[in-house]
């Protein structure tokens, strides 16, 4: 491979949307933040100097990291944040990744602005495991608050209610026409007959898991979170905040007279509040003879998205997701596991802490915690902390087990407010190889947890509603064939087993990717030791790691 510089410049940027303007964080001014492309093998050097008042640090979402945990990026995790007036230059390597992944912000809700595609091309030479795509062109979903939204995620915890919700969706930073004072703002995709070409999704909205769908065009899944899958047709992705899907889109062999919606808008399973509005982009036929006064004219044809509560959709395309699991992509799910592990996750409440009445429910306020533990963040890194021996006062390795008070996790109602905060990390020899089980506790969410781990992909090995039984669950995984990715749903009301060998030191991070939950604790930290090999062992931290 060979070394790629890029330079980030966080800076404010004005950004005009639906009609309102306001001064954003972004990355060298661009929203969304550029595309950085690389080929599997490469090095990357990227220098993020911070002109802005908020500190920021940058997380390469779904990269392994493989001994660099130093430059994995969520904050107070593996580095301390970088200051104003300060850089930090990311160094890592791709190793044994190609396709799509993405890179955004890892501090507050920073996100929101900060944000872009990772493209990893294969080797030199190698081609994809599907015919060459003509084009290739990244659809990246996101969020747009007409305020700020570090200032709506500041009043949540401060009145421990919910947030508000976002005022657009967009598509590449433009919401399209479906929304007021819009119309300008649509993504356009032009495309040619009788051509393929791989479209590049990336969820990178705070809270919503996404239907997409192109009218009157199906769409081949090749690609889920950077790793080959098994094709399978669909006319709708589902695609949760945190993943990346890429899908072959064959045009019509002939000009159609018409033009197409693609659109998106989110699946959410339960009566909770959502915003059910719908982002637009638009897929336009060129042809030698048509010009564009004409294409405006032309009839325009929408998607019908699934119901936001259509669960079997759901379930179904989860399900349809599998390794490709051949000789060139092996699928190594582990045969053999060291850790069984069982996670409650969900969404609960806590005594009221302010003076005033909490806006959560009952006066209380909102809460999310694994196995009851809302994860606290230090105010020192917990990678430094541990590199350097210093984690007394910052964390302890006492990550309960298993649930302190088991009980009917999809009861109605159910009980589990014993919620208690705390820093609290999961300590793991090298090379352990774990089952974990993750239970939705179905507390008060209305919608799947997309969990995501950091450091690792895991392989999905089971999945199902209600109360997961040991007895009898295991009996059903996938050791063959399970999907490999990095952010799973864990479905409202059920649970999902995931396999993976812990075999990259360091400490990462493990959290709900819809921002709101893991603001209100729906997060944890792993800690992986060190092997006995040189090359298995966390590198010392680079030089310019900022401090805290
Ligand atoms: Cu994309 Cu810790 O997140």
């Amino acid at each position: 491979g060979i070394t790629r510089h890029y330079k980030f410049d966080i800076k404010l940027q004005n950004v005009t949307r639906l009609c309102h303007t306001k001064s954003m964080v972004t990355v060298n001014g661009q929203f969304p933040g550029p595309r950085i492309v690389a080929r599997e093998g490469d090095r990357l050097l990227i220098k993020v100097a911070n002109h802005v008042q908020s500190n920021i640090s940058i997380h390469w979402h779904g990269i392994r990291q493989l001994q660099t945990g130093w430059a994995d990026g969520p904050a107070y995790v593996t580095q301390c944040p970088i200051q104003t007036n300060q850089s930090y230059v990311y160094n890592f390597t791709i190793v044994g990744q190609r396709g799509t992944l993405f890179w955004h912000a890892h501090i507050s809700w920073l996100r929101a602005s900060v944000y872009g595609p990772i493209i990893i091309l294969p080797k030199r030479g190698v081609p994809y495991p599907f015919a060459k795509p003509d084009k290739e062109v990244p659809i990246v979903f996101g969020e747009w608050w007409n305020v700020d939204p570090e200032a709506v995620i500041r009043q949540a915890l401060q009145t421990g209610g919910g947030p508000n919700v976002s005022d657009a969706y967009t598509i590449n930073g433009l919401p399209g026409p479906l929304y007021n004072c819009s119309n300008r703002d649509t993504f356009r995709l032009k495309v040619k007959p009788g051509k393929t070409y791989l479209l590049r999704l990336v969820n990178a909205a705070l809270n919503d898991e996404l239907f997409f769908s192109i009218a009157n065009h199906t769409l081949t899944v090749v690609e889920a979170d950077a790793v080959y899958v098994k094709p399978f047709e669909t006319n709708t992705v589902l695609i949760a905040p945190g993943q990346t899907t890429n899908v072959l889109l064959k045009t019509k062999a002939h000009f159609p007279n018409a033009t197409f919606f693609m659109t998106a808008r989110p699946y959410v399973t339960g009566l909770g509040t959502f915003d059910n509005s719908t982002v637009a982009a638009i897929l336009e036929y060129e042809t030698l003879n048509s010009a564009a006064l004409s294409i405006r004219k032309l009839p325009l044809f929408k998607p019908v998205l699934p119901p936001l509560n259509d669960t079997s959709f759901a379930t179904n395309f989860t399900n349809n997701l599998r390794s490709l699991a051949s000789a060139q992509f092996p699928a190594n799910v582990p045969q053999k596991v060291d850790r069984r592990l069982f996670f409650t996750v969900g969404l609960g409440t806590n005594p009221c802490q302010n003076n005033q009445t909490c806006q959560g429910p009952n006066g209380t306020m909102f809460s999310a915690s694994v196995n009851n533990i809302s994860f606290a963040l230090p105010t020192t890194a917990l990678l430094q902390s541990h590199f350097f021996g210093q984690s007394s006062g910052v964390y302890s390795p006492d990550f309960p087990i298993s649930p302190l008070i088991p009980f009917n996790y999809t009861g109605n109602p159910p009980n589990n407010t014993m919620v208690s905060n705390g820093t609290k990390l999961l300590v793991l020899p090298f090379n352990t190889s774990v089952e974990l089980v993750m239970q939705d506790t179905s507390i008060l969410g209305a919608e799947s947890h997309p969990l995501h781990l950091h450091g690792f992909n895991f392989f999905v090995v089971g999945q199902g509603f209600g109360n997961f039984d040991q007895n009898k669950d295991p009996a059903n995984f996938n050791l063959v064939d399970p999907v490999e990715r990095n952010t799973m749903g864990i479905p409202s009301g059920g649970w999902v087993a995931i396999r993976f060998l812990a075999d990259n030191p360091g400490v990462w991070f493990m959290h709900c990717h819809l921002e709101i939950h893991t603001s209100w604790g729906l997060r944890m930290a792993w800690l992986v030791l060190d092997g006995k090999l040189p090359n298995q062992k966390l590198l010392p931290p680079p030089a310019d790691l900022p401090k805290c």
